[in-house]
């Protein structure tokens, strides 16, 4: 008695463990009013084209609106048979308002635009959510910097100390990074804006359906131009998990950070105890997980992206099954990149600095090249200034004293350029503040990435 929507040309019923294979309810059902968004839409186009009448279409829409509500209050019963969210919704639209107008919802339309389009609108939601996340963390990152531009720590190359920064400028420093990020999400919208409804199996409905109507109805940006890339494209997918990969990437390399800054080592940073976990046999021990699952789930979503784009190479035109496989990445990507922007979040928003910590840390041959733009200023060439700054820091070294320590004699015994005022440059407020042309430490130039920042994040 129970038989699959597509059951017409078949005598044999579907091998169990194939349906098992075959089906995609299990995991598309979270585009249920996605899917019943695109249906009404289309009920609406059906009319227009009379199709339906006006008793049918109200007819359709009600019913699509108790299947949505079901779905809701957790009271859709899925049936043995059902394959996937279209085919359940559309069996449980006919159960409520009877198959003879329930029969006519199809017409001119197939799972592969339908899938397409439900695909678009579902992730066009979930970029506006994730898009929201990103802007959280980036208000939190950007109000940080703003309030602790006094701290200054070691910045690092190669991960050995080199020059003395604004802690707000090393924040700032990721925080460009997912500037860019949000820029291209929104870059993103349009592409995945353009709609397939109307494309039907491959080529196109027979019925002049009104795709600018679906189009308006829908609220999409443009109209696929060719029905069999419309049900081929997925390229839409392919982005999305591309951008999220970067994304991630960047959120995993603000964490290594954080992670060595957080260590006993270091101490520049402290964790909240909120995204800090223990050990079962060390009490004394308080662990990053927050952030080491950031950079773990980056390898995670890189993983769905290359998994997917190997999917998606070598299917031939249109519609074919392999198609399918765009639906798991992708809410894996969507689930893990939208908590993991969540977690930041809260990390950056409850963590302690210890500017105390950073300030030891700076080592006065950070300012070795300060000691060369010195004597740039007295007119010796940078390339000879660089040299006797080395000679000044391995003299130090030899006599096992700082750099600042070493005597005017043995100053002047490097270069007679040197005089008194050699000592000012041991300071390390005064060598960030020295770096204040644009994009630089100084306190002015973190208030200029900080206002240039949120215009950003506001998208003005
Ligand atoms: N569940 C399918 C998917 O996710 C819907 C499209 C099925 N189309 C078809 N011709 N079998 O791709």
């Amino acid at each position: 008695t129970k038989r699959k929507l597509w059951g017409g040309r078949f005598t044999g019923s579907t091998d169990p463990l194939m349906h098992a294979f075959n089906q995609s309810l299990s995991y598309d059902k979270r585009m249920y009013a996605a899917d019943v968004k695109g249906s009404i839409a289309f009920s609406k186009a059906l009319l227009k084209a009379q199709i339906v009448d006006e008793r049918e279409q109200a007819e359709i829409e009600r019913g699509l609106k108790v299947v949505e509500t079901e779905w809701r209050d957790g009271k859709f019963i899925i049936q043995a048979d059902d394959e996937d969210i279209h085919t359940a919704n559309e069996r449980r639209l006919s159960e409520i308002i009877g198959k003879d107008i329930g029969g006519k919802l199809h017409t001119g339309r197939s799972r592969n635009d339908q899938v397409a389009t439900d695909m678009r609108i579902w992730l066009m939601d979930e970029t506006d959510k994730v898009e929201g996340y990103l802007k959280n963390l980036l208000q939190v990152m950007v109000s940080r910097a703003e309030k602790e531009v006094d701290a200054i720590l070691p910045g690092y190359t190669h991960l050995q100390r080199a020059q003395p920064v604004r802690w707000s400028h090393l924040v700032l420093s990721h925080a460009q990074a997912f500037l860019t990020d949000l820029s291209r999400l929104r870059e993103l919208r349009p592409r995945i804006s353009v709609l397939p409804l109307g494309s039907a199996a491959l080529a196109g409905n027979p019925y002049s359906l009104d795709r600018e109507l679906l189009r308006a109805e829908l609220g999409f940006a443009s109209i696929g131009e060719n029905s069999m890339h419309a049900v081929a494209d997925r390229d839409f997918v392919v982005e999305w998990l591309q951008w999220a990969s970067l994304c991630m990437i960047h959120m995993s390399r603000m964490a290594e950070d954080l992670i060595i800054y957080s260590s006993g080592e270091f101490g520049f940073v402290t964790l909240s105890d909120a995204y800090s976990t223990g050990s079962s046999i060390m009490p004394q021990k308080k662990n990053p997980d927050s952030l080491e699952l950031l950079r773990g789930k980056s390898g995670r979503v890189f993983g769905q992206m290359a998994g997917f784009m190997m999917s998606l190479k070598g299917v031939p035109s249109t519609y074919n099954k392999d198609l399918q496989e765009d639906k798991e990445p992708l809410f894996d990507c969507v689930d893990s990149i939208s908590a993991a922007l969540q977690i930041a979040e809260g990390v950056i928003a409850t963590l302690t600095i210890h500017p105390d910590k950073m300030l030891k840390a700076c080592t006065m041959d950070m300012l070795a090249t300060d000691i060369a733009d010195y004597l740039v200023r007295k007119g010796v060439p940078f390339r000879e200034t660089h040299h006797i700054s080395g000679r000044a820091v391995a003299l130090a070294e030899q006599k096992q004293c700082q750099i600042s320590d070493l005597s005017m004699d043995q100053w002047t015994s490097l270069s007679p350029k040197f005089t008194q005022d050699v000592m000012d440059v041991f300071n390390f407020e005064a060598s960030v503040e020295k770096r204040n042309a644009i994009g630089g430490p100084a306190r002015a130039m973190i208030a200029r990435q900080v206002q240039v920042a949120r215009k950003r994040i506001t998208g003005s």
